[in-house]
């Protein structure tokens, strides 16, 4: 699988770690940074490039971390077609995937240790939607929801 990442100063110390088990596993990764630990930089601006590389179809999926995985989650979900959840427990990092067709992943390097984070990582890629109705029913909820908006923009 295509997988993108990205991760600011609060969840740099996780990326690597992950990066390796994932190119181990056989993914290829794209690293979209930071590539340096810059205490002075941005998460929305790694939430943004990972959102937008899933969005046009660079990768299937995406990962992103910073310090609690919330401000990731929340730039990320901005971006239409990004189903973004920070989970912390592996039962919410699969079955996000089996039933909201979650496409991008959120972690806190402050939250979780890396042992933790790379068994949520291999849930999540490991996971596949199950495409039964009552998902798509409520993906296609989630979708008019996002067209409404943009339609309501000035
Ligand atoms: C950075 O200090 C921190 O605020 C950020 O990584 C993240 O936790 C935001 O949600």
């Amino acid at each position: 699988m295509r997988i993108a990442i990205g991760a600011d100063h609060g969840g740099w110390a996780l990326k690597a770690p992950i990066v390796a088990a994932l190119q181990a596993a056989g993914h290829t990764v794209l690293d979209l940074g930071a590539y340096a630990l810059n205490p002075a930089d941005d998460y929305p601006d790694f939430a943004q490039a990972v959102a937008e590389a899933v969005r046009r179809g660079q990768a299937e999926r995406g990962i992103v971390v910073c310090g609690s995985g919330v401000g990731a989650g929340i730039v990320a979900n901005k971006l239409p077609g990004i189903r973004a959840g920070v989970c912390h427990d592996t039962y919410s990092a699969h079955q996000g995937v089996e039933h909201d067709d979650m496409n991008v992943l959120c972690l806190g390097a402050r939250v979780i240790g890396s042992e933790l984070a790379l068994e949520l990582v291999r849930a999540f890629v490991g996971a596949k939607f199950s495409g039964e109705e009552r998902h798509r029913r409520r993906l296609a909820k989630i979708a008019a929801l996002e067209n409404a908006a943009r339609e309501k923009q000035p």
